[in-house]
């Protein structure tokens, strides 16, 4: 295969405008990262091309910022969490698709979706029996692998050697002709340790020394922590209710700084043996593995901050036979999630009166990052848990309203919700009986009174669920208009 290594600027010319590029990369994890560099090199020297960009979640490496600031994108997917990316997805510079994590690789098998051209994957080594061993994440790289006309293969001698044996690929059969996925516990091997590669579709090799971006995560704070005090105090209940024990159920938890830091909350608690069936690995699953809390956990990526990545990576063998990464589509599948019982804890941006969350569009318009897996999550966990702050922007906004301004998980999808002032258990409950548990748990006392108002107002006209509709967003619009949605404001 010596001949097939090339420079990565040779990768790059091969791509062509219209072409559809499947990278690999999972939360900053295991990108592709210099094909890609080299093709906004051409850009910048004024080529005109575009190009769609499938991967498995967000990229590190100022891959997405490059592409959007360099306007080579026609339409990407299934998820982004970069800001020049953002703000050309919203300007309509160019297309996104905001998928359920899961669903791509399905999509792809099925013949659904533009077909993949180059997959471009980075790798830490190709095994003498032709299989690519993957770097901190899997993300989509397998079916990419499986489905593309043609693989580049990025092999990054950066990435440390003993990610070797981590992964577990297994690649369901097309549906319809598909057997149960035989994965019954976290911890359990059902694949190979890298991905099969056709030789035949291999065009080249490309030698990259360079680490994945760290995560961004901001620390837990004092509010971060009360969620966390609040979740607690829920489990326990659970565990007092005969309905868990101290090991709960498999968790999974979301990206972003109030996922982890409400996971790390678990650092300090009595719960014990716990296991991760998760996507992404965030700091604090190694906070708890130190702590002796987590025994094992299994997910698609490793995403750490700049200090964490350094000492698990420097200390890798404590934590190599408690890890187990694989593809996207098993550590978000619908089968498993719903089989192991899972515990889901996601972060919402606002959710209703109701228990509708969403997720991922700011007043109903702007697209934040994308819903990510955690629909995949919360629609088939044994428990799903929104956690979200409840104010932002300085009590401006309230994430509690009288109506999303966009719905992810719709009412039936969503068991708890969390803030920092306590928690609802929506559970068996019809919608007029959830109100007044979400108001006066989860809404912050500045806003209580506004969204007794709006639901007092709603009773009178009646229904299953009540509303007043000229009205039911008009807490966004007052937002915009006056840049914030309380009625009157003192203080
Ligand atoms: N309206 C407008 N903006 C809001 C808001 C609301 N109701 N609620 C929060 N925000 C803003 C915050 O002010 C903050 O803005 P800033 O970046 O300018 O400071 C930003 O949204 C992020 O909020 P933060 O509280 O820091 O939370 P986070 O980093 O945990 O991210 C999500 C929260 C919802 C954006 C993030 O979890 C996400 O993208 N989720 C969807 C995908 C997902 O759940 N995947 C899970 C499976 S891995």
């Amino acid at each position: 295969m010596q001949n097939l290594v090339v420079s990565a600027e040779e990768a790059a010319s091969w791509i062509k405008d219209g072409m559809t590029l499947g990278l690999s990369g999972f939360t900053r994890a295991g990108d592709a990262k210099a094909v890609p560099t080299a093709l906004v090199e051409r850009a910048e020297q004024g080529e005109r091309f575009k190009v769609n960009v499938y991967t498995g979640a967000s990229l590190g490496s100022n891959i997405d910022k490059m592409f959007a600031e360099a306007g080579i994108v026609n339409k990407r997917l299934p998820f982004q969490a970069e800001p020049s990316m953002r703000k050309a997805i919203n300007t309509g510079e160019h297309l996104f698709v905001d998928q359920h994590l899961s669903h791509t690789s399905e999509l792809l098998r099925a013949d659904i979706i533009d077909r993949v051209d180059y997959a471009i994957l980075e790798a830490i080594s190709i095994t003498e029996d032709g299989m690519l061993i993957p770097s901190t994440s899997v993300g989509n790289s397998a079916s990419f692998a499986e489905t593309a006309e043609n693989i580049i293969i990025e092999l990054n001698t950066a990435q440390p050697e003993e990610l070797e044996g981590l992964h577990d690929i297994y690649n369901p059969e097309k549906q319809g002709k598909r057997k149960p996925i035989p994965l019954t516990k976290a911890d359990q091997r059902i694949g190979t340790i890298g991905i099969p590669l056709d030789l035949e579709k291999v065009r080249g090799i490309v030698f990259t020394h360079q680490m994945d971006s760290p995560s961004t995560i901001v620390q837990p704070d004092e509010e971060t922590e009360m969620m966390a005090n609040h979740l607690l105090e829920f489990l326990r209940s659970e565990v007092s209710a005969g309905r868990l024990n101290e090991a709960l159920m498999p968790l999974q938890s979301g990206i972003g700084s109030v996922a982890n830091a409400v996971l790390h909350g678990m650092v300090d608690s009595e719960f014990k043996d716990l296991v991760v069936y998760s996507e992404v690995l965030q700091d604090a699953v190694f906070d708890l593995i130190d702590a002796g809390k987590v025994k094992f956990a299994s997910a698609c990526s490793l995403t750490l901050s700049d200090e964490k990545m350094e000492e698990v990576f420097r200390n890798f063998g404590k934590y190599r036979d408690k890890l187990i990464l694989r593809p996207q589509e098993i550590s978000n599948q619908p089968e498993i999630i719903r089989r192991l019982g899972l515990i889901s804890i996601n972060t919402a941006l606002e959710f209703d009166i109701y228990g509708n969350i969403n997720s991922t569009h700011v007043c109903g318009t702007n697209m934040m990052n994308g819903i990510g897996g955690s629909g995949d999550f919360a629609r088939n966990a044994r428990l799903g848990i929104f956690v979200t702050k409840s104010i932002a922007k300085d009590g401006d906004i309230s994430s509690i309203v009288p109506f999303v301004s966009h719905v992810d998980h719709t009412e039936h999808d969503v068991d708890v919700i969390v803030t920092e002032q306590g928690y609802a258990d929506l559970r068996g409950l019809a919608p007029r009986e959830r109100v007044p548990l979400l108001i006066e748990n989860c809404a912050h006392p500045i806003y209580r009174e506004q969204l007794w108002e709006y639901y007092n107002e709603a009773l009178e006209r009646g229904g299953q669920t009540p509303h007043v509709l000229e009205k039911a967003f008009s807490w966004h619009t007052n937002f915009k208009e006056t840049g914030t949605m309380r009625q009157t404001v003192t203080w």
